[in-house]
């Protein structure tokens, strides 16, 4: 009908997993982010599938297993740079273009996913 959800439009659980898979090697090969990630992601990987379900309107995978997001505190206990969301964004716009995500859906997902990275950063770029 008119009111597919943006998880829907984006492949519902398939397009989630092909997403946040290749997402996350990137994120794993990235040096800047790798350093502050675990070195086995299945488990990051696991809570980010359930994450963006109820983030674009699917079921609430996560809240259901780990309560409220909370996710600006759950991401204070690492540096979250200007420079780290940049890189962020930059797997995460390569993740969509690898798994075919296109057009108007893609824009409004990745415009919402800038917001979020934005509001993660809770550490300046290292000036040195
Ligand atoms: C967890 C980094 C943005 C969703 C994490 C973890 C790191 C991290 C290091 C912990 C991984 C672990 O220990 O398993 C970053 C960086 C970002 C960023 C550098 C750049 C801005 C985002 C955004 C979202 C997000 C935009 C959502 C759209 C999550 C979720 C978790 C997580 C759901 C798992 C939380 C939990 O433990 O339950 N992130 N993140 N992150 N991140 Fe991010």
């Amino acid at each position: 009908g008119n009111h597919i959800s943006p998880f829907e439009a984006i492949g519902g659980e398939k397009g989630i997993t092909a997403l946040v898979d290749t997402f996350y090697s990137y994120v794993s090969r990235h040096p800047d982010l790798s350093p502050i990630f675990p070195n086995d992601l299945t488990e990051t990987a696991r809570k980010q599938k359930q994450f963006l379900t109820q983030y674009l309107g699917g079921p609430s995978l996560y809240t259901e297993e780990h309560g409220h997001p909370m996710l600006r505190a759950r991401h204070l206990p690492f540096p979250i740079t200007p420079k780290r969301a940049k890189a962020w964004l930059a797997c995460m716009e390569r993740a969509m273009n690898d798994t075919g995500i296109h057009g108007p859906i893609r824009d409004f997902v990745f415009e919402r996913l800038t917001l979020t990275a934005n509001h993660m950063i809770n550490t300046p770029d290292e000036t040195g």
